[in-house]
């Protein structure tokens, strides 16, 4: 198996054709948005899960956890028997033609990534191969560092099935690259899809089913060898990364070179065809399921293999710097903090999601319950998951009014829509002193330094 020379070929009109019996392992956010997407696109999708729960809820349509359009697309998939949830994983393989592996791979104290899920779903899907007649393809589509599809999974599927990758059943690596938030939309409409493959003959067939898909659109296509795909996501999120903290880093220059505004001087760079506009957002950081956990393995990686990964350390350290920097914005403001109320608007780890994994909330609002603040906090979607993590060490609040009564502080976490319909009065006619600091800049300085005691990240 070498590289494929190959250069970037758009999807195109293959000859597959007919209904695809996809089945899909493992209904977290990229399971079952690709599930979704995928039943949108004509497919017929067994949605298979460990959890009955999960599965119960899929198959009435409800979502597991807030994602925009996620439902919707459901409802409509459920109404034309695109899709149906199952625990049952063996019956979802027999009845399909190939199977998406979406489990998750999350960190170990070191940093590197638990294969568990990995190897259960592979275990399960070989034992499964051994009962069936004909061509398979197996496709992972879980963050897996490169070597983990060809020395982990392969083996265990052929092991399992007693066939042998190629030709009893294909291989590939497809990695994921959709947002919370935008998930449903990004699967509709990816900007490039990758195969990394086993041999020819899995990418095909891979290939042939995305042709399908998206053959009206013109995505670009990659095809590249297993470990090849598998770095290509990590590279990915890396830079993504980067380019958060390098504007931080900037912002945090800003912030002492007075009359300057970090998002000018993001606008102004953004311009250069060669940077680009997207993810200059300066703030309080990344959070999330993907970029900390990706970070983390990628270092992991470089260490065990003796190279030095500084850049990617400055990474994460601005990163966890800014949610630091963030609170000694406040007690410049507001001073010692012990019981001083501190109104948190915000604690997903982006808008559009309830998703608290790695929140910069969660920082921010234990560094201030350690100072002896007393911390309320309101977000449209994320209150539950809150609950979970700070039980009734904080208060929570059932609106963005309700949340800033009596503060003496408020500092905005999340750049949710409705956290930007506020004005500067709505601020002074509920807070005791109307100090706001903005975490993600969704304000206009100027409108608002006029009114109150306004500091946002990056503004000098
Ligand atoms: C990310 C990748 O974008 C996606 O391709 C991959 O499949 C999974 O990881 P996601 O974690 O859903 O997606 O969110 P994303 O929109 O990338 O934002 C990640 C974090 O970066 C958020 O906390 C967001 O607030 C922050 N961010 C993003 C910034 O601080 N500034 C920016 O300019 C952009």
């Amino acid at each position: 198996m070498g590289i494929h020379q190959k250069k970037v070929a758009f999807v195109e009109e293959k000859r597959m054709s007919g209904q695809q019996n996809i089945s899909i392992v493992g209904m977290g956010y990229v399971g079952l948005c690709t599930a979704a997407g995928f039943a949108s696109k004509g497919a017929r999708i067994v949605a298979t899960d460990k959890d009955q729960q999960k599965v119960d809820s899929i198959n009435k349509c409800k979502a597991p956890f807030h994602e925009p359009q996620l439902e919707e697309a459901l409802r409509k998939a459920t109404k034309q028997s695109k899709i149906k949830g199952t625990v049952d994983l063996e019956k979802a393989i027999l009845e399909t033609d190939v199977t998406f592996v979406t489990v998750g791979t999350p960190s170990k104290p070191d940093g590197s990534s638990d294969l568990g899920q990995v190897q259960e779903a592979a275990t399960e899907i070989g034992k499964a191969l051994s009962k069936k007649e004909g061509y398979h393809l197996v496709v992972v589509k879980s963050t897996v560092l490169p070597g983990t599809t060809e020395n982990l999974v392969k083996p265990i599927l052929e092991k399992q099935s007693n066939k042998s990758c190629g030709s009893d059943f294909g291989l590939c690596m497809n990695p994921e690259f959709l947002r919370e938030g935008s998930a449903i939309y990004d699967t509709l409409h990816p900007d490039r899809i990758i195969i990394g493959e086993w041999d020819e003959k899995s990418g095909d067939t891979l290939e042939s089913l995305y042709a399908l898909f998206y053959k009206q659109q013109k995505i670009p296509l990659i095809r590249t060898n297993l470990p090849t795909a598998e770095l290509i996501k990590y590279a990915n999120n890396a830079f993504l990364a980067t380019k958060i903290s390098y504007i931080n880093t900037i912002a945090n220059i800003c912030e002492k070179i007075p009359e300057t505004d970090v998002a000018k001087v993001a606008e102004g760079i953004g311009l250069d065809n060669r940077i680009n506009p997207r993810f200059l957002r300066a703030g309080l950081g990344y959070g999330g399921s993907c970029f900390p956990k990706d970070l983390k393995a990628l270092i992991a990686l470089a260490k065990q293999q003796k190279i030095e990964a500084t850049m990617l350390e400055a990474v994460q350290k601005v990163n966890t710097n800014q949610a630091k920097h963030a609170v000694e914005l406040v007690k410049k403001e507001v001073g010692m903090l012990e019981n001083k109320r501190i109104a948190i608007l915000g604690l997903s780890f982006k808008p559009d999601t309830g998703d608290m994994r790695e929140a910069k909330s969660i920082q921010i609002i234990n560094m201030l319950l350690d100072e002896g603040a007393d911390v309320s906090a309101y977000d449209p979607v994320a209150v539950p998951n809150a609950k979970a993590i700070f039980k009734k060490r904080i208060s929570y609040a059932t609106s963005a009014l309700n949340c800033l009564k009596d503060a003496d502080c408020a500092v905005i976490v999340t750049e949710w829509n409705e956290f930007k319909d506020l004005k500067p009065e709505d601020f002074i006619a509920s807070m005791k002193q109307p100090i706001v600091v903005d975490g993600r800049k969704i304000y206009n300085p100027e409108t608002f330094t006029k009114k109150l005691n306004y500091k946002a990240i990056g503004l000098g």
